[in-house]
């Protein structure tokens, strides 16, 4: 049966057709169903994410690229199976031959076609459902984050994994809930993907992330800011790098007290915390390391400046940075220990036997070579090892330790270790707190309160030594005791690099 188009001048003798007609095949048909489920992946996609609040970043590669790209091939089968159709129709016009059958969809002859088409959609629309809801739920997983793109995220994975905050996912710090940073983590989760496929990434990766959310709506969803610490009692245990791996630990009473009156005397380490006091500083570098520049707002609005003397004009205000918990606590979940603070613990809880001779020394020395790989790192600390301890009963064991210290903190394949990741909590291996308390930023009207060289000021040393030493408390405070003896002028980071010295 044909059709006459009155809009077109159709011969007598051909066969007219109607030009929407080219669509009525089974690719175009088939275009059209993956085109609609992309749609419809999209929007069920866009409606859980929605519903379950927070987001992880991948859902976005999921809404707006791979869906996207399902709905791209969906529209070009609906034009290929177009040209093709109508390159077959002008063929048969033009040997004057019957028209190539239609799909129609619409009349009943055509029946069975339809049935097989609902059929067809129906089934498409299913698994494309299921399908979006696993994929969606797998990609929120601390496994996908952390294992999909392996040897990108690998670093930061492991170190994860063996930080107190192994039972957080890496969306509730990374993204956080809210539609602004939802989207923005679409962005660069899409980037991020494009970079891993196309070898793009920086190794190591960079920090700070330049658009890592502030602290107020990530750490302190579940730290509560006013809480009232008061003092932390902590011991440090070292060993030298002598023949003997002398012990040396130090006990600290740290004063990290609170910020919030209603909850304790406002003072300590925790009176930078963003609730009274407002705290802002200037970073001369990328890493935040060198800061000349701070300025500090009290609960009565009065603003004092500290500047350094080499720094006196006043920086961009785009370029002023808001104090908040990741500026001391940069590292809660990726912690890449030095050799010389992971060797100490080890030794500390007898996983390497300290009357090994010289075990630190070696160890450390072991661990911070430069390997290109793991595995040659992996050969290279057993062959090292075994050259120093071979005819020693606990030479397997202790390279089995060594061996276990790198691959926990070290990843050469993408050059991350401690080295390139400045840890700002303390200030021995790193500036830390001594970027602004160095003795050398004042304001008009004096210095910045605490001094590099006031032991005692955020903490006092309890106990030092050894042995029996360590049971001597001296609540008042003691004069450090360093175990190098004086190190007049200079800052601990001077010396101390968390290698040897
Ligand atoms: C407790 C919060 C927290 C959790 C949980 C967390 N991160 Fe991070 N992450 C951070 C902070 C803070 C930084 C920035 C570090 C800096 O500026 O020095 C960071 C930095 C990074 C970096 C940049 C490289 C680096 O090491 O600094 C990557 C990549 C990263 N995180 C991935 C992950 C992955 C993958 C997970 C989950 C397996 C995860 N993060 C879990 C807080 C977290
Ligand atoms: C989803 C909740 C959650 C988020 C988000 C979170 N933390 Fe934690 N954090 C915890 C829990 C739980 C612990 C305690 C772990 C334990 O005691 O086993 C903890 C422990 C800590 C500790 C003490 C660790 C130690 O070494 O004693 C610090 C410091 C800390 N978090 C800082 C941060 C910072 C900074 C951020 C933001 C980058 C953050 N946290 C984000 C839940 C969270
Ligand atoms: C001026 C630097 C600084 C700032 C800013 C800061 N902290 Fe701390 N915080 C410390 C130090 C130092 C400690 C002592 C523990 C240590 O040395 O690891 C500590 C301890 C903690 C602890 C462990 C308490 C315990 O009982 O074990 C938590 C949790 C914590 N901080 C969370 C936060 C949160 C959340 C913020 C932001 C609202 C924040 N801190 C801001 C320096 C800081
Ligand atoms: C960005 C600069 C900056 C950094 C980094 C910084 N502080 Fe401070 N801190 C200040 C300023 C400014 C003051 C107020 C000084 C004043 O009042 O003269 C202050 C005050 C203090 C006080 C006295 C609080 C009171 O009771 O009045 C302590 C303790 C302290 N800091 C410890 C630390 C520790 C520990 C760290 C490292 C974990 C640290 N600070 C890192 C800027 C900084
Ligand atoms: C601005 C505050 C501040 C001042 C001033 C300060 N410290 Fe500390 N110190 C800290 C903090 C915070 C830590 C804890 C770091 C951590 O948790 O890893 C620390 C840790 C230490 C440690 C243990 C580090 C380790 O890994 O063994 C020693 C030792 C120490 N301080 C000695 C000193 C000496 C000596 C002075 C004076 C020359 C001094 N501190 C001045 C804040 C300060
Ligand atoms: C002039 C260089 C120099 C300076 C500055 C310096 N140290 Fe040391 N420190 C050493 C040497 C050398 C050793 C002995 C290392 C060994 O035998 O392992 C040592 C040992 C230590 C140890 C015990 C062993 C270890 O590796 O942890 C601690 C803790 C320590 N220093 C803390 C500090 C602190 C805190 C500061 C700053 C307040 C500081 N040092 C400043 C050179 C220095």
């Amino acid at each position: 049966m044909t059709e006459v188009n009155p809009d077109e001048a159709v011969p007598e003798e051909q066969p007219a057709y109607k030009r929407a007609s080219i669509f009525r095949n089974w690719i175009s048909l088939s275009g059209v169903i993956v085109a609609f489920g992309s749609l419809f992946a999209f929007m069920l996609l866009f409606a859980i994410d929605m519903m379950t609040g927070h987001s992880n970043p991948y859902m976005g590669i999921l809404a707006y690229l791979v869906a996207p790209v399902f709905l791209v091939i969906g529209t070009s089968l609906l034009i290929v199976g177009a040209v093709i159709r109508r390159s077959k129709i002008a063929r048969a016009t033009a040997r004057g031959e019957l028209l190539p059958k239609e799909v129609q969809l619409t009349r009943r002859r055509y029946k069975k076609d339809l049935v097989l088409f609902a059929v067809g959609a129906s089934i498409f629309l299913l698994l494309t459902a299921i399908g979006s809801y696993q994929t969606y739920h797998f990609t929120e997983s601390v496994v996908f984050c952390g294992q999909a793109c392996h040897e990108v995220m690998k670093p930061e994975f492991v170190t994860y994994m063996h930080s107190p905050h192994a039972r957080v996912s890496c969306s509730e710090c990374h993204i956080g809930s809210g539609a602004n940073w939802y989207v923005k983590s679409k962005i660069s989760g899409a980037y991020q993907v494009y970079a891993t496929a196309f070898d793009k990434y920086p190794r190591p990766i960079k920090t700070p992330i330049s658009n890592l959310r502030p602290a107020q709506e990530t750490c302190e969803q579940c730290h509560w800011p006013p809480m009232y610490v008061g003092n932390l009692d902590r011991t440090y245990n070292h060993f030298l790098a002598d023949k003997e791996n002398t012990p040396y630990s130090v006990r600290l009473s740290l004063k990290v007290g609170g910020g919030d009156a209603t909850q304790g005397p406002i003072g300590g380490i925790h009176w930078h915390m963003n609730v009274n006091n407002k705290i802002e500083y200037y970073a001369a570098d990328k890493q935040k390391q060198n800061i000349p520049w701070v300025r500090v707002t009290n609960p009565q609005g009065v603003v004092t400046v500290y500047r350094t003397e080499e720094f006196q004009g006043e920086p961009e205000a785009s370029a002023i940075n808001v104090m908040d918990c990741m500026d001391c606590h940069n590292r809660p979940a990726h912690i890449f220990k030095s050799p010389n603070d992971a060797v100490d613990l080890a030794m500390s809880v007898g996983i390497l036997d300290s009357s090994l001779p010289a075990l630190k020394r070696r160890a450390v020395e072991a661990l911070t070579a430069e390997y290109a790989t793991e595995t040659e790192a992996s050969q290279k600390i057993a062959t090292e090892l075994n050259r120093h301890y071979g005819d020693d009963p606990r030479v397997g064991s202790t390279i089995d330790a060594v061996q276990q210290i790198y691959s926990n903190n070290f990843f050469p394949e993408m050059k991350a270790n401690w080295q390139v990741y400045p840890n700002n909590i303390g200030h021995k291996d790193w500036l830390g707190c001594f970027r602004c308390h160095d003795g050398l930023h004042s304001s008009a009207d004096g210095l910045l309160n605490i001094k590099a060289d006031d032991c005692n000021a955020c903490h006092t040393i309890i106990a030092q030594g050894k042995g029996e030493e360590l049971n001597l408390l001296a609540p008042k405070g003691l004069e450090f005791d360093h175990p190098d003896g004086d190190f007049l002028g200079l800052t601990c980071s001077d010396c101390h690099t968390g290698a040897l010295q």
